[in-house]
């Protein structure tokens, strides 16, 4: 397990969610960096990403690409249609444009605020693949369904559904998120996190071959903090971790990305 884990290079991607206008994005991104480079990180061997909303995207592009910054950046949502009369909603092609290196789909806000199915989630998934963005297939379970269905099934029905709608694909993220564990401070345990990814591996697998399984990162995410990360990223099938609260303040951010640093690891 371990050969194949070393294939996938673990991504800590930053959800800011509806916080930090444009203006506020640029100052974080240059503190951001200049934290972990002043940390020595290792970029290549981790890598880190941050979703701001639409309105920063252009300046944090051209912030990371005038002072080379070795950071990713990502949309936290795409339309599934192509243009046209959709008021409201951002092209695939305006964020492969501006370079965005993913864009996260499906996320359980977008879910139970947006009505969003996992025919959409599909369908969003296929329209940043045609625009060569990398989609990040959010998926998880509510406490209810924990309850009544156990831990797998509903991220992996999900999850199923989304790639059959999708069709063909090589470079998927996925991030399990259990409902329960976002903003609560109440985390899953990284046995329970592994036990979720290892069964969302497989339906990579059935639905895209072993090849992109193996090459596929799936990250978690819940109430993830520098206290709790290197658990996660213990686990062998973790790759990373989808971080919301924590990701808006810089030193813990940079502890989070900084995880093979932490004791025991
Ligand atoms: P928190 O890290 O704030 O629990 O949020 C997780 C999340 O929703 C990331 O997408």
């Amino acid at each position: 397990m371990a050969a194949v884990n070393s294939q996938r290079v673990p991504l800590i991607a930053g959800n800011w969610k509806m916080n930090l206008d444009h203006l506020q994005a640029i100052a974080f991104v240059q503190k951001l960096a200049w934290s972990l480079k002043d940390a020595r990180h290792d970029f290549d061997g981790v890598q880190v990403a941050v979703f701001p909303p639409f309105t920063d995207l252009r300046s944090v592009q051209t912030l990371i690409a005038a002072d080379k910054l070795p950071l990713q950046y990502g949309a936290q949502d795409v339309s599934q249609h192509d243009s046209g009369a959709y008021t409201g909603e951002v092209a695939g092609s305006f964020l492969k444009a501006l370079h965005c290196d993913y864009v996260i789909i499906g996320h359980s806000e977008r879910r139970q605020y947006h009505g969003e199915t996992d025919e959409i989630v599909g369908a969003k998934t296929a329209a940043a693949i045609k625009n060569s963005v990398t989609p990040i297939i959010c998926v998880g379970e509510t406490a209810e369904d924990l309850e009544q269905h156990g831990p797998s099934a509903v991220p992996v029905a999900q999850l199923r559904t989304a790639l059959a709608v999708a069709g063909k694909a090589t470079d998927v993220v996925v991030a399990y998120e259990p409902v329960w564990a976002i903003g609560s401070g109440q985390a899953a345990t990284p046995e329970q996190a592994e036990q979720v990814c290892a069964a969302l591996r497989a339906v990579v697998a059935e639905a895209l071959g072993d090849e992109v399984a193996a090459a596929t990162r799936i990250l978690y995410g819940g109430s993830v903090k520098s206290s709790n990360i290197a658990g996660f990223m213990r686990q062998p099938n973790v790759d990373g971790a989808l971080v919301g609260g924590a990701s808006l303040d810089v030193t813990e951010f940079t502890s989070i990305a900084r995880f093979k640093q932490h004791v025991g690891v």
